[in-house]
């Protein structure tokens, strides 16, 4: 698996309370996946001229589907159901710093894009480490394995618009504004 680039650790109340609310975290997590491959599919909708996005994008929003699917399995085997989604606090910050003008913009989206599967790949693999061995815990790191691929889709697909040292400097402020960003929310039964 691709190695972190994420400056900083989530903090181990969040997996505590996450492992003692597991059906809450379920939901939250089922939301978050169905986000992701919304967000997918109106990147190739933004930019339908850009061909290597509009592939990684359209695989990516099928993949995040199965996630959905696979989520809301677990969640039906547990007698629950889904609630209406609700705000994450922690995309709205970060979708709150990309900056205008197309170009500006279309990196920002990318490198967000890209940091946000990052700390998902992260929580996933924190996750799968507590939970006993079986079905959901194999779910949990074959999650832990495809977010972190996306990340490096996002980061790839930024390397091929831009110029290196444009992505580089960027991607290192996100990052260093993430960690800052997670520290600060308050701990919620959720992915963030
Ligand atoms: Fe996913
Ligand atoms: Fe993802």
């Amino acid at each position: 698996m691709a190695v972190s680039p994420l400056h900083c650790p989530s903090p181990p109340a969040w997996l505590e309370h996450v492992l003692a609310h597991f059906d809450l975290f379920l939901l939250d997590h089922a939301a978050a996946e169905k986000k992701a491959a919304g967000m997918a599919l109106s990147m190739l909708s933004h930019y339908p001229d850009k061909d290597q996005l509009v592939t990684a994008m359209s695989e990516l929003a099928a993949e995040e589907m199965m996630h959905f699917r696979e989520v809301v399995r677990l969640i039906q085997e547990r007698k629950l159901r889904l609630t209406a989604d609700e705000k994450d606090p922690y995309v709205n910050e970060i979708r709150s710093w990309m900056r205008q003008g197309s170009e500006a913009y279309l990196l920002d989206r990318l490198l967000t894009g890209a940091v946000i599967e990052a700390r998902g790949a992260e929580r996933f693999g924190l996750i799968a480490k507590e939970l006993e061995a079986g079905v959901v815990r194999r779910f949990y790191q074959s999650l832990a394995r495809s977010e972190a691929r996306h990340y490096e889709l996002f980061l790839n697909l930024a390397f091929a618009y831009f110029p290196a040292q444009s992505v580089d400097a960027r991607w290192q402020e996100l990052l260093a504004a993430e960690s800052r960003c997670m520290q600060s929310l308050p701990i919620r039964a959720a992915l963030h």
